[in-house]
């Protein structure tokens, strides 16, 4: 038994004469009994990164953003471990109440939340909304009065960072649509809006520059910001914001290029500069919030796909092709993602040879893996690991081309259990009332 040497791979992932073995059981006993694809999720590899991110910000708020993936399990691993939740859109907050998360641990995201959605958020007594435009602080005062209450908020606050990402994941710079820019004026504009507002209790102020970071320049440069910000508030109103929430971000290793920022620097980091710079300006420290997502989610999961064909064109290239593809992984697709694979079902000591693995689906875009070394004797019922699978790609799977969303499958200590189950077609078809 061999562990897996890189940061890419879960916590209990080891090679057993060819064989990966997850949560201490065999991917091939998983995929005869689940089928393939699936994503597998070791359960270890969550609930460590959850105790450390919780233990580095031990004097601040965790707050797991549930995009990357959320299911009722999942939520109540966040709360047993101590973590808050940060949702972003009704559905998502009908999972995290329907697991019987504490609301008051919840923050609600969104830059265009329904008055529907403001409603039930704060007739659940969420702890914290994060608005978002001036109309929106409108629409919660006017939701909040009705109701009764008091709520609590943040503002979203664009600190005019470059976070060196995607542009499709990128947040902090001025041009988007998330938040208030603070150069712009229109960020102290919103805070007297919220001031005046007598059912908004204005907490603290947020920023999310981005995501898949691996240096901490941004991170700081926007925590230098939106401390500024603070004692700009606090000279204009006299009043000290208790909070700052400095957003999620963090990057993990797609591939052994990738070298993830240890989650305890950054914490020291951050707690460091926020903590001179309030000083500085004769502010007491904010209590910080971070969201995470990618970072505790993301390296826990590998999809087992089984190789259907191999089809080598001489001179040009050599597709192996899955039996999943852009419905469960559309970050390649969308972003140019790099991944890596790994032949996990027996021994091979064929030499490798560069391979592009594809999907199933009735597209030439749909690749899984660009250019990855496998060996050249990969064939047929072989099963290939994709690893760094848990965030994104779950939830962000389609059923294009009518095919069916694999199961999430939870290993542990040599036990595995369905999270979430493979949906098969007659779930698809059952939406299509038109058969009627
Ligand atoms: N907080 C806010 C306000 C966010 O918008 C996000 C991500 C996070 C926290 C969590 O970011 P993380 O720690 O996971 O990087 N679909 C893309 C990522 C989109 C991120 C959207 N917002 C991908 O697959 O790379």
């Amino acid at each position: 038994m061999s562990p897996l040497e890189t940061e890419v791979w879960p916590l209990t992932a080891v090679l057993d004469e060819g064989v990966l073995r997850l949560g201490g059981v065999a991917v091939t006993e998983l995929a005869r009994e689940y089928g393939t694809p699936a994503y597998l999720l070791d359960e270890t590899d969550v609930r460590s990164r959850m105790r450390l991110w919780r233990s580095s910000f031990a004097d601040g708020d965790v707050y797991y953003a549930g995009k990357a993936f959320l299911c009722a399990a999942l939520v109540r691993w966040v709360e047993e471990e101590g973590l808050s939740l940060d949702v972003c859109t009704g559905g998502e907050l009908a999972v995290a109440l329907g697991a019987g998360f504490p609301a008051g641990r919840l923050l609600f995201h969104g830059n265009n939340k329904s008055v529907g959605e403001l409603e039930r958020a704060v007739r659940a007594g969420v702890g914290r909304i994060v608005c978002d435009s001036a109309v929106e602080v409108s629409r919660l005062a006017a939701v909040a009065t009705a109701a009764g209450t008091r709520q609590r908020v943040y503002l979203r606050v664009t600190p005019g960072v470059e976070a060196h990402t995607h542009e499709f994941v990128s947040t902090g710079q001025e041009d988007q649509k998330f938040g208030f820019s603070v150069a712009s004026g229109a960020a102290a504009q919103a805070v007297r809006q919220v001031l005046g507002e007598p059912s908004l209790e204005l907490l603290g102020l947020h920023a999310h520059i981005g995501s898949q970071i691996f240096e901490t320049a941004g991170f700081g440069l926007a925590a230098h910001r939106m401390v500024r910000l603070l004692a700009e508030v606090r000279d204009e109103h006299g009043v000290e914001l208790p909070e700052l929430d400095l957003g999620g971000g963090l990057g993990i290793a797609y591939t052994d290029a990738d070298a993830p920022l240890p989650v305890g620097e950054l914490a020291e980091r951050l707690r460091t500069l926020v903590g001179k710079e309030c000083a500085a300006v004769g502010l007491g420290t904010p209590r910080l919030a971070v969201e995470p997502g990618r970072a505790l989610v993301g390296t826990s999961t590998v999809t087992v796909y089984e190789v259907g064909t191999v089809k080598e064109l001489p001179g040009l290239r050599t597709y192996v092709s899955v039996d999943g593809g852009m419905s469960d992984n559309i970050r390649t697709a969308l972003y140019g993602a790099r991944y890596t694979a790994r032949l996990v079902s027996r021994p091979s000591s064929a030499p490798p040879r560069s391979v592009t693995v594809v999907g199933k689906h009735c597209e030439s875009g749909d690749v899984v893996v660009h250019d990855v070394a496998l060996p050249a004797d990969l064939a047929p019922g072989d099963l290939l690991a994709v690893p760094a699978s848990g965030a994104y790609h779950r939830s962000m799977a389609s059923n294009y081309n009518h095919v069916p969303r694999p199961p999430v499958v939870a290993v542990r200590d040599g036990a595995s259990r369905v999270l979430v189950r493979r949906e098969t077609e007659e779930d698809l078809m059952a939406l299509d009332v038109s058969r009627d």
